[in-house]
């Protein structure tokens, strides 16, 4: 999971002004973060997307 979040925030560091992605979703859980577009269920923990928060 860290490398996951280390990666993104390199990704936004890069271009902070254009990073393209607006909407973060956190699954409470495991803590599985995915930027967009939440999948129906979470690769690591398998709850499904209603259990998803939306992050800022
Ligand atoms: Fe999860």
């Amino acid at each position: 999971m860290e490398k996951v979040h280390a990666e993104l925030y390199k990704e936004a560091l890069k271009d902070p002004e254009n990073f393209p992605i607006k909407d973060w979703y956190l699954c409470p859980i495991c803590g599985y973060t995915v930027a967009d577009e939440p999948p129906e269920r979470r690769p690591v923990c398998g709850a499904k997307e209603e259990k998803f928060s939306k992050a800022a």
